[in-house]
């Protein structure tokens, strides 16, 4: 913890700061399609109904890259990006309880989400943009927003879960409405997002089955407890897994949870179950294209999006993750120092799972 009388030094990866009294060490993205830079900068006070996070550990998302790159709407620099953190609480604000003071907590980024359960109100904002992220030695935000961290994870496993966790939870269990039974498929299942939505998947008691651009990450998710999967770089991959999967022609798997979009997805209408429910929560190869409407409609297809989730989803995704002892997969851990490094590895697609800094 920062020393708030003096300087100290601060040490994250191999270089040493001199920390001056009330500031942090944080990465910054100053314009746009330039890299992260470290630099000192003013710790975050807390005000009304705020707390004041010691940040041990983050992980980054996809959305920091889409950022970095102008790919996001409403992008305003310089920003302290991060998502998700998990930490210590060392300050509140006015109307928090004291109590509060050395929790260990993770973050839930998706914050005013508003009354409807359904969509989120105008003011709905996700943690590391517009306000400062969690690449930094300190992170505030409301005191609402906290969760204990899951005492059976580390900080780096607690980091890896907010995002991703959710987004994964309110595709499976809100928007599909996952019951017993059914069979899942999750595409592109080394992603941070889709490797929760397979363990979230598998805890549940589904059948579930992967799709990967890496046969090496579909032998890693049916270690993991998946029955199987496909190489989507196969053209023929989606014939291929009905086959793999003895299913019939007419389709086979009662839930898909996608990222992709693309050209491809119109394949998951394909091998989609009649009355089968597709959600999808990114679009990562582009436009969707070439669905035949019969097909949805003569199948009773539903098809949804899905981004982010409610405080109450975020709560009930940590309760599961509690319940079922789950372990978030970590790909790799780099120092706050490499988090341009760690934005450039998740940018080359070879990770299985969360990419997290250690700060
Ligand atoms: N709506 C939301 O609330 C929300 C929240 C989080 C993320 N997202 C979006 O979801 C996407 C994934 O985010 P992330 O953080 O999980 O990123 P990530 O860890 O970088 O995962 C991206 C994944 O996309 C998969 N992929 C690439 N090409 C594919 C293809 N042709 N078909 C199927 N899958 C393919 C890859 O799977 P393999 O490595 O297995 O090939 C890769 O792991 C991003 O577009 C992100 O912006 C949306």
């Amino acid at each position: 913890m920062m020393n708030q009388g003096r300087s100290v030094f601060g040490k994250a990866g191999s270089s040493f700061f001199v920390l001056k009294p009330n500031s942090m060490k944080a990465a910054i993205l100053k314009n746009l399609h330039e890299p992260l830079v470290i630099e000192t900068t003013q710790k975050p006070n807390p005000g009304p109904g705020e707390v004041l996070v010691e940040v041990k550990a983050a992980s980054i998302n996809h959305r920091d890259v889409w950022i970095q790159k102008g790919l996001y709407p409403r992008i305003t620099t310089p920003i302290i990006p991060g998502s998700d953190g998990a930490g210590i609480v060392t300050e509140v604000g006015d109307g928090v309880a004291k109590s509060w003071i050395g929790k260990e907590v993770i973050i839930n980024p998706s914050q005013n989400w508003g009354d409807n359960p359904d969509f989120y109100g105008e003011d709905h904002k996700i943690l590391g943009l517009p306000d400062n992220g969690t690449l930094a030695g300190y992170v505030k935000t409301d005191v609402k927003y906290l969760e204990e961290k899951p005492a059976h994870l580390s900080f780096e496993e607690a980091a890896a879960l907010p995002m991703g966790g959710l987004t994964a939870w309110r595709s499976l269990m809100t928007r599909c409405r996952f019951k017993e039974g059914d069979r899942v498929l999750v595409t592109g299942a080394g992603g941070g997002v889709a490797l929760f939505a397979v363990q979230f998947a598998i805890a549940a008691g589904a059948e579930v089955w992967v799709t990967s651009g890496s046969d090496q990450k579909i032998q890693r998710a049916i270690e993991m407890g998946a029955k199987g999967g496909i190489n989507y770089k196969n053209p023929t991959w989606f014939r291929d897994l009905l086959v793999k999967a003895r299913g019939p022609k007419t389709g086979y798997f009662d839930v898909i949870i996608d990222s992709a979009g693309g050209p491809g997805f119109a394949k998951l209408i394909d091998i989609a179950a009649p009355g089968a429910r597709i959600c999808f929560y990114g679009g990562g190869t582009g436009n969707i294209t070439d669905i035949v409407p019969a097909k949805v409609f003569f199948k009773q297809l539903n098809i949804y999006g899905s981004t982010m989730g409610t405080e109450q989803e975020f709560a009930d995704m940590v309760q599961f993750v509690n319940e079922k002892q789950i372990v978030p997969v970590i790909d790799k851990i780099f120092s706050l120092d490499e988090a341009e490094q760690a934005l450039r590895y998740m940018d080359s697609g070879q990770q299985f799972g969360k990419i997290v800094l250690s700060i």
